[in-house]
This record gives C-alpha cells, sequence and structure tokens, in this order.
C-alpha cells in the first residue's frame, strides 16, 4: 500500500482502493466523481472551513427532507443537474429533448379519469383552463393508451400537499390515450411558484441573489410500454420568469401556448408529445 506524499498522491492512492468494486458501472461512476471532487479541492485550495460549510449544506438537505419536502432533490434542481440528466437521456433528433426535471412534487398512483374529467376537485377561484394533446412516436405515428399522468401547482402556487385548503390529490389526474394518440382534460390555470427558500437550498439561492420563482408550468409524465417514460413540463408562454426558472427546466419546445379564448375566457392549451422507443421505467416518488 503506497502512503501519502503530497496532496495530488491521494488521489492515485484513493482509486487504487476502490479496485475490488464488483460492479463495473459503480466503480466507473464513483472513480470518475472522486477524481473530479479532488481536482475540484485543488484547484479551488479549499480550506477547512469551506470543507466544513459543504459538509453542514449536505447533512441540511438532509435533514430538511420530509414527508411532504425533498431538499436533496430540490439541491439537484438548482444547480442545473437534474435538467441535464433529463436532457442527456432524452435527446430528440434535432439535438433537443422534449424531457424535463421530475421535480419534488410527483406522486404516484394518481386518480385514473376519463376523456375530459376536472382534474380540480376543490373549488379555489382561478381561471378555467382546457388541455388538448397528442402522443407520438418519432416517426409522429399517434400512440394510443398511452398514461398521461398530469400535476401541477394551484392558482396562487401550492401543490395540494403543501395546501391544507386542497383535497388529497388535487390538481393531480391519470388520462388514457385514444386510438388518434390524443387526451383531453380540464382544470384550472397554475401559477408560478417558490421553490421551498427555507432550508439550505434558499439559503443558497439568496447568497447568489437568485430569485426562487419558477415560471407556471403543469408537469407530465407519460408512458406506455415498449416506450421510454416522458417527464416532462409545459410552460405558460406568457411568463415573465421563462428564462430565469430557478431550476432550469424551460427548453424552447416545452414553452406551451396558453391562450385564452375571447369568447370563453377559459385557458387553452394544445402540446404534443414524442415518445421515444425503450423501457418503461418509472422513477422513485420523491415524496408517497
Ligand atoms: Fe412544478
Amino acid at each position: 500500500m503506497a502512503l501519502i506524499t503530497s496532496p495530488e498522491s491521494i488521489l492515485d492512492i484513493a482509486l487504487a482502493a476502490m479496485q475490488g468494486t464488483q460492479d463495473q458501472r459503480l466503480k466507473t461512476l464513483v472513480a470518475s466523481l472522486t477524481q473530479h471532487l479532488h481536482q475540484f479541492v485543488l484547484e479551488n485550495q479549499l480550506t477547512d472551513s469551506e470543507f466544513e460549510r459543504a459538509l453542514q449544506f449536505i447533512v441540511g438537505i438532509g435533514q430538511a427532507t420530509g414527508k411532504n419536502t425533498n431538499e436533496v432533490v430540490l439541491a439537484a434542481d438548482i444547480l442545473g443537474i437534474s435538467s441535464l440528466v433529463a436532457t442527456i437521456n432524452n435527446l430528440d433528433q434535432d439535438g433537443g429533448s422534449y424531457a424535463a426535471l421530475l421535480g419534488p412534487f410527483w406522486r404516484k398512483n394518481a386518480p385514473l379519469c376519463a376523456w375530459g374529467e376536472s382534474i380540480s376537485r376543490t373549488d379555489l377561484g382561478g381561471q378555467a383552463m382546457e388541455v388538448h394533446g397528442f402522443v407520438l412516436d418519432e416517426s409522429k405515428k399517434p400512440i394510443d393508451s398511452a398514461i398521461v399522468d398530469v400535476w401541477h401547482s394551484s392558482p396562487v402556487g401550492f401543490y395540494e400537499n403543501q395546501d391544507e385548503l386542497q383535497e388529497d390529490m388535487n390538481l393531480r389526474g391519470r388520462f388514457e390515450t385514444n386510438e388518434n394518440g390524443a387526451f383531453f382534460f380540464r382544470t384550472i390555470r397554475p401559477a408560478g411558484y417558490p421553490v421551498p427558500t427555507n432550508g439550505p437550498c434558499g439559503e443558497l439561492l439568496r447568497a447568489q441573489s437568485r430569485h426562487p420563482n419558477r415560471p407556471a408550468h403543469i408537469h407530465f409524465m407519460i408512458s406506455k410500454l415498449g416506450y421510454k417514460v416522458l417527464i416532462t413540463q409545459v410552460f405558460d408562454s406568457t411568463d415573465s420568469n421563462l428564462e430565469s426558472d430557478p431550476v432550469f427546466g424551460v427548453s424552447r419546445q416545452l414553452v406551451g401556448k396558453y391562450l385564452t379564448d375571447s369568447k370563453s375566457g377559459i385557458c387553452q392549451l394544445n402540446h404534443s408529445f414524442v415518445l421515444q422507443a425503450g423501457e418503461m421505467e418509472f422513477p422513485a416518488p420523491p415524496i408517497p
């Protein structure tokens, strides 16, 4: 076993100690992460107190994670990591992506709903909204019987799990596409909302002079056997925070046209989604 002779020598010794890792992918990932972290420490000549502060941050995001909040996911989100992972794993043929980060508010088993059903089950006021969409494959052929799982915030920017005024599973639902790949649901127009700012992530945002407000959006998770699960969000084209989303979720494809019909006053959104062939794998829900 080699002994340490300089700060730079620690990396090789640490990597050698990990050689016995059985899982090859785990071996590669941890070795690469270790290399990057060592480089980061050397490059920045990290001080003891800075190191301690970083560890406190990691402990803090764990401690701030609970039944209704996931500060660990939020930390990955505000650093742009969640968006990066979502994008590299869902590149479309033009180098863009229809995918966006999952975010911390998806719940499994939202109610199964009929065509056109409203997911607004608690009267919260707000502007009525109708959402029509198509689910297509990469050759733009419709996909029938896909499950379109949707969730969004209230007209004042709260998810039901954050808000005592809303009943369980309000503004959440699952719809099935018809033989034309179409789906349709009714709801109320969501508002943008701040990401939680009462934990370590909020403290970091303040230190960076960043605002916490996400542009208004609806989350979609679209699945069908034989296709990769598409996790995405469709943003309100009229929102002033489109270009300063604190979690970096907005791509060109994901800006939806939220249009108010002048006769009915109803907000209309039409949006199509493309699924890529692959394995249908669902993420772990960030909250139960
Ligand atoms: Fe959201």
